[in-house]
C-alpha cells in the first residue's frame, strides 16, 4: 500500500483500547482516515480495535467508515480510506481479564507477520481512566510493553488522575511498564494549529519578542469559552468540574506557552523544560489570597442562541444539589524576571454566550502626554489577540487618526486569519497528535513534571474549596459567568476583554469584510 509518499514513519500496529467508545469514533477514526489520505501513515501498518462487545472486522470497518463520514473527513480521503479500513481488525476482550492478554499478544504477532510491522506498537488507551493502570500492568506483565528490538508506546487520554496523589500512582504504573519516554499524555489543545503557531509568532518575529514582558505588557487574559453544556458527560463531569477538566490541563498549557522563555532548541525536552519553569514560577495561592484570586461558578437555566437551556443541576447524571463548578476564573502571577507584577487572568466556562478560545495581551498605556487631555478622544489599548478557535490567527489593535477628522483617534485593527479563506483546512488536533506518536515525537504531549506541577497548583485550589466548603456562584446560561469574575479584575482596575468576534461587532464595516458570522450574544 502506498500510504506514505511524504516521509516514511516506521512500521507499527496501532492498538486502540476502547474501540467502541465515543473518542475512537469522533476523533481517532476520522484522524486516521485523513492521515491515510495524506499518505502520512507507515506503509506497513494495521489497526487493532479492542473492545468488550462482540463484533467482527466487517462491522468495525463499517463503523469506522460511518464515523469518518459523520466527522466530514477531507474529500480526498475516500481513496486512502478504503485501503486503511481493510487493515482494521477487531479483538474482543475484557480489559480486566488477565487471561485475555496472552491471546491479544498472539493475535498481534499474527498481524505482525501479515503486515511486517516488526513488533512495533502504539497502545492508545481511549478508555475510562480507571482502566489506564490495569491495562498498563497487564501489558507489562505479559511482555507486551518493553520488548527488545522493537518499540512500544502508550497514549493516555485525560484525566491523568484526580489529584497529585492519584496521578503519581497512575504514573508509577505507566512508567514501570513503558518508561517516561514512551508515555504520550494527550492534551488535545497542544494539537491545535494556533498553539503550535504561538511559539513561531513569539520567537520568529522581532516585532513581538522585545515587548513580551512586564515592562510593556499590562495584563494577559486567557479564555476558553464554551456555549455547550455538559451534554451526555454529566457523570464524569460532576466528579471533575471545570478546575480539573480544563484548568489543570488546557488552560495551564496555554499559560506556559504564552509565558515561557525561548527554548535552547526546538526538541521536545527543551520546550518542555521551559514550560516547566513557568509552572514552577507561579506564585502559590494561599488560603489568605484564595478568595481574591479564584472564582467558582455554575450555570443555571438560561438562553443559548435564543433557545432555553436547562441549568447544570438539571442535566443528566448530575446531582440535583451539585456544587461542582462549570466555570472558573482566576488571577495568578508568575514570579520570574520577565513577568514580575503582571496579572494573568484565566477563565473557562460552559454555557457562555460565545464559543472562543484566545489569548489577549494588553500592552501598557503610552505616557500621558501629547494625545492626552488636549481635546483628543480617549486612547484605546494596544491589544494582541492570539485567536485559537473558532477562528485561527492573530489580531492586533492599535490607534490611528480617524481619516478626515481633525483630532479623533480611533482603534484600528490588523487581522490575520489563517482558516478563513478556502483551500486551507487546519488539521484536526488528533490528526497531528497521532502522526506525532507514530513518528515518536513527544513535543506536543505533556511530560510528567508538567502534570505534577499542574496538579500541585490545582490541588491547592481544590483542597481549599473542599475545606472551606466554597459554594459555586450560579450564573444564568448564556451570560458571561458570575459577577465575582468581574470583581476579580476590578481589584486591579482591569476588565475582561470581549472575545475577538465581539470586538468586531462595533465595526460593521469590518464585519462586512469577511464571512464571519458572530455566534451568540456579545453583550456583557
Ligand atoms: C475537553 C473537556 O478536554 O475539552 C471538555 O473535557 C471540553 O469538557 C473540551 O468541552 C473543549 O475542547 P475544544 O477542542 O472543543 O475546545
Amino acid at each position: 500500500m502506498q500510504l506514505s509518499a511524504v516521509y516514511k514513519p516506521e512500521p507499527c500496529i496501532l492498538v486502540v483500547f476502547g474501540a467502541t467508545g465515543d473518542l475512537t469514533h469522533r476523533k481517532l477514526y476520522p484522524a486516521l482516515i485523513n492521515l491515510a489520505a495524506q499518505k502520512r501513515l507507515p506503509d506497513q501498518f494495521a489497526v487493532v480495535a479492542v473492545g468488550r462487545r462482540e463484533k467482527n472486522d466487517t462491522q468495525v470497518r463499517n463503523e469506522a467508515r460511518r464515523a469518518a463520514a459523520a466527522a466530514g473527513t477531507h474529500p480526498s480521503a475516500a481513496a486512502g480510506a478504503e485501503e486503511l479500513l481493510q487493515r482494521i481488525h477487531y479483538f474482543q476482550m475484557n480489559f480486566e481479564d488477565e487471561a485475555a492478554y496472552p491471546l491479544l499478544r498472539s493475535r498481534l504477532a499474527e498481524l505482525d507477520a501479515a503486515y511486517n510491522t516488526q513488533g512495533n506498537r502504539i497502545y492508545f488507551l481511549a478508555v475510562a481512566p480507571q482502566y489506564f493502570g490495569i491495562i498498563a500492568d497487564h501489558l507489562y506483565k505479559h511482555g507486551m510493553a518493553g520488548n527488545q528490538g522493537a518499540w512500544q508506546r502508550v497514549v493516555v487520554e485525560k484525566p491523568f488522575g484526580r489529584n497529585l496523589a492519584s496521578a503519581r500512582e497512575l504514573n508509577a504504573r505507566l512508567t514501570q511498564a513503558f518508561g517516561e519516554r514512551r508515555v504520550y499524555r494527550i492534551d488535545h489543545y497542544l494539537g491545535k494549529e494556533m498553539l503550535q503557531n504561538l511559539l513561531v509568532i513569539r520567537f520568529a518575529n522581532t516585532l513581538f519578542e522585545p515587548l513580551w514582558n512586564g515592562r510593556f505588557i499590562e495584563e494577559v487574559q486567557i479564555s476558553i469559552n464554551e456555549t455547550v453544556g455538559v451534554g451526555s458527560r454529566g457523570g464524569y463531569y460532576d466528579e471533575a468540574g471545570a478546575l480539573r477538566d480544563m484548568v489543570q490541563n488546557h488552560m495551564l498549557q496555554l499559560l506556559t506557552l504564552t509565558a515561557m522563555e525561548p527554548p535552547v532548541d526546538l526538541d521536545a525536552d527543551s520546550i518542555r523544560d521551559e514550560k516547566v519553569k513557568v509552572l514552577r514560577s507561579i506564585r502559590p495561592l494561599t488560603p489568605e489570597n484564595m478568595e481574591s484570586s479564584v472564582v467558582r461558578g455554575q450555570y443555571g437555566p438560561g438562553m443559548i442562541d435564543g433557545k432555553p437551556v436547562p441549568g447544570y443541576r438539571e442535566e443528566e447524571q448530575v446531582d440535583p444539589d451539585s456544587n461542582t463548578e462549570t466555570y472558573v476564573a482566576l488571577k495568578l502571577y508568575i514570579d520570574n524576571f520577565r513577568w514580575s507584577g503582571v496579572p494573568f487572568y484565566l477563565r473557562t466556562g460552559k454555557r457562555l454566550p460565545v464559543r472562543s478560545a484566545e489569548i489577549v495581551i494588553r500592552f501598557r498605556e503610552q505616557p500621558g502626554v501629547l494625545y492626552f487631555g488636549r481635546g483628543y478622544s480617549e486612547l484605546g489599548p494596544n491589544l494582541l489577540v492570539i485567536k485559537i478557535q473558532p477562528e485561527e490567527g492573530v489580531f492586533l489593535q492599535f490607534n490611528a487618526k480617524q481619516p478626515g477628522s481633525v483630532g479623533d483617534i480611533v482603534p484600528v485593527r490588523m487581522d490575520y486569519c489563517q482558516n478563513c479563506g478556502t483551500g486551507f483546512d487546519s488539521p484536526e488536533a488528533y490528526e497531528r497528535l497521532l502522526a506525532d506518536v507514530i513518528r515518536g515525537d513527544s513535543t506536543l504531549f505533556t511530560r510528567w513534571d508538567e502534570v505534577e506541577y499542574a496538579w500541585e497548583f490545582v490541588d491547592r485550589i481544590a483542597d481549599y474549596w473542599d475545606q472551606a466548603g466554597t459554594p459555586v456562584e450560579v450564573y444564568p446560561a448564556g451570560t458571561w459567568g458570575p459577577a465575582g469574575a468581574d470583581r476579580l479584575l476590578a481589584q486591579n482596575g482591569h476588565r475582561w476583554i470581549l472575545p475577538f468576534q465581539c470586538l468586531l461587532t462595533d465595526r460593521p464595516d469590518l464585519e462586512k469584510h469577511g464571512s464571519r458570522p458572530v455566534v451568540g450574544s456579545c453583550q456583557l
